[in-house]
């Protein structure tokens, strides 16, 4: 299923295509500049949402859906590394400002994941979803269990710093509960996501929005400071992971949208993807920073010593680099950006 196929099945689905009768307005993607103070760049589909969530401003619908760009910087050691890590990616959302809550957030996402591809779902095996819920969310557990039908050794516990969600700066929180697809034994060893989280993909993020939280650092040291006004509702479900499942490629770097960046890579260097590791990292790499630096200069970032300027001059720099790894000294961002969609 093509990358536009997985959005559109989105938008539809929430905008009056779900079985709940839950109607969401469509809201389109905000710039990667993000409106906060706290923030360089937008690094989740909830960020334009974060006023509403806090009770700052009435939101003008009590439910939506975006498709949003964000940029994450956090793990960038990683990317090329790995299968799933991204600077850029596009994050499926849905919301809620005190209207359904856990109960209806996590009926739609089952419907939306198992129901099959022939009536406008994403066709995942029942048997392959694990869920993971907040330590001490019986609540959760119990709707996964007992109303959507999960096995009780489907469903596991994690701690604050992997099912408790934040912006990772002061603002709307709460505990969260995740989907994951068991990609097989090819992948690592049985055992659900705690156990192996290369094996066992998260593709869907539920946040239960009901705290504030202030400064700190890591995912797990920061003070609640309070109650929200209203028990809301944010979720994630990153759109290049699902891609990769749903195209059956090993990992985000070779969905159609990214391959194209890498193809031409590979094509202006003459290194065959697939030949060796170093150089495949490197490809991967470049794929990734060249869509995330052609997103940033599309968003209005130019290159510059510090804040997003400096996120896209290393972006930009670290293609440059890994292209002269694999050979090319030739000026080849413009041709790498032009293959960015
Ligand atoms: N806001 C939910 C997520 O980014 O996973």
């Amino acid at each position: 299923m093509e990358s536009a196929e997985i959005r559109s099945r989105w938008l539809c689905f929430f905008e009056n295509g779900n079985s709940q009768g839950l109607t969401h307005t469509v809201v389109p993607s905000a710039s990667l500049i993000a409106d906060d103070p706290n923030l360089l760049l937008v690094n989740a589909g909830m960020v334009p949402f974060k006023p509403f969530f806090l009770g700052e401003i009435t939101p003008p619908y009590k439910r939506a859906t975006s498709v949003q760009k964000c940029v994450r910087t956090l793990d960038i050691d990683e990317v090329g590394k790995t299968t799933r890590h991204a600077s850029f990616f596009q994050m499926c959302g849905n919301f809620s400002f005190g209207d359904y809550f856990k109960e209806g957030a996590i009926a739609l996402a089952w419907e939306l994941l198992t129901n099959p591809v022939s009536k406008g779902g994403y066709g995942f095996p029942e048997e392959k979803l694990w869920v993971t819920v907040y330590l001490d969310d019986d609540e959760a557990a119990d709707i996964w269990h007992k109303k959507i039908g999960i096995p009780l050794e489907r469903i596991q516990r994690r701690d604050m710093a992997d099912n408790f969600w934040s912006m990772g700066v002061p603002g709307p929180c709460g505990p969260c509960s995740e989907i994951y697809y068991d990609r097989g034994p090819q992948y690592g060893v049985e055992g659900g996501p705690i156990a192996d989280e290369n094996r066992y993909m998260e593709v869907w993020n539920l946040v239960f929005m009901q705290n504030e939280r202030g400064a700190g650092t890591g995912k797990d040291d920061f003070p609640i400071l309070g109650e929200l006004p209203a028990k809301s509702i944010d979720t994630g479900l990153g759109l290049e992971r699902m891609a990769a499942l749903l195209q059956g490629v090993e990992n985000i770097y070779e969905i159609d949208t990214t391959a194209q960046i890498l193809n031409k890579a590979s094509a202006l260097t003459g290194v065959k993807y697939g030949s060796d590791e170093k150089s495949d990292i490197a490809l991967r790499v470049i794929a990734d920073h060249a869509r995330t630096s052609a997103m940033l200069i599309g968003d209005g970032v130019t290159p510059g010593n510090e804040g997003r300027g400096y996120v896209l001059r290393r972006m930009m720099r670290r293609t440059i680099r890994n292209m002269r790894l694999i050979g090319s000294h030739d000026p080849i961002m413009g041709e790498l950006t032009l293959a960015a969609n």
